[in-house]
């Protein structure tokens, strides 16, 4: 199964994607970690990318292609993919359309997360993210407890530089502007499931799963 998580900046994308790759074994691809690694390595890619993202916008389409379609390369997307983050654009659905095709798949099912903007900038304030396994946390919605992983007791947990309020406000004109047309792109090709995430981490996952079953269900999805 290949789905799509489509939301504005800080609506849970990352937590559920997590969340779906230790319930469905899907591989949680993410534009935006897949960025930041490079960042971290100063690489080329990551010097061009850094220039963009710490001003709030997108990285170039092509630049952005080129990375998911060496993703989808490797061998375990082959198992289905969680895209957290991409696509972003009409020109990056279609690009997404077509790398699937080559591969012989597609993708099932959109998955778009509703978040009000003042929810949204609550949880962009209080985020902290794990430089390890970059998984998010909260520290009031959802507090680090303990490592899921088992590889630490929270001693890596950074504030991320684009969770600046004037970053967020510049990521949220951005997601209306260029990523919002989506939601009417995937609707008219009824493939948008709408789920309702304003609940908490569980609730939000639970409705997703519900969502997923039926598909299944109704598709014979393996
Ligand atoms: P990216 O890393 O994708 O950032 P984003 O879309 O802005 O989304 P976030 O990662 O900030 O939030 P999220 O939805 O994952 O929420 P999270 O689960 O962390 O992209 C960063 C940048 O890279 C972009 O701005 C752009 O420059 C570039 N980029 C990336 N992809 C690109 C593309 N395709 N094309 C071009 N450029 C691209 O949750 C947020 C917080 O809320 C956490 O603290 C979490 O613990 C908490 N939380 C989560 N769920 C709940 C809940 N249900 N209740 C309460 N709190 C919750
Ligand atoms: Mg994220």
């Amino acid at each position: 199964m290949n789905l799509i998580l489509l939301a504005g900046p800080g609506s849970g994308k990352g937590t559920q994607a997590e969340l779906l790759q230790m319930q469905f074994g899907m591989v949680h691809l993410s534009t935006g970690e897949l960025f930041r690694e490079n960042i971290k390595r100063k690489t080329e890619l990551g010097k061009l990318a850094k220039t963009f993202i710490e001003k709030g916008q997108l990285v170039p389409d092509s630049t952005t292609i080129d990375m998911v379609r060496e993703r989808l390369m490797q061998v375990d997307t082959e198992r289905g993919v969680v895209f957290d983050g991409f696509p972003r654009t009409i020109n990056q659905a279609r690009a997404l359309d077509e790398i699937l095709q080559s591969r012989g798949t597609m993708i099932d099912a959109v998955i778009y997360l509703t978040v009000r903007e003042d929810e949204i900038i609550k949880r962009l304030s209080g985020r902290l993210v794990c430089k390890d396994c970059q998984l998010p946390f909260h520290n009031e919605h959802n507090p680090f407890e303990s490592c899921p992983y088992e590889r630490c007791q929270g001693e890596y947990l950074y504030q991320r530089d684009d969770d600046k309020p004037e970053t967020v406000k510049a990521r949220l004109r951005v997601y209306q502007n260029q990523t919002a047309p989506l939601i009417a792109h995937y609707t008219a090709r009824d493939m948008l499931i709408k789920i309702d995430g304003e609940g908490s981490v569980t609730e939000v996952s639970n409705l997703i799963q519900q969502a997923l079953r039926k598909l299944i269900e109704s598709q014979d999805i393996a």
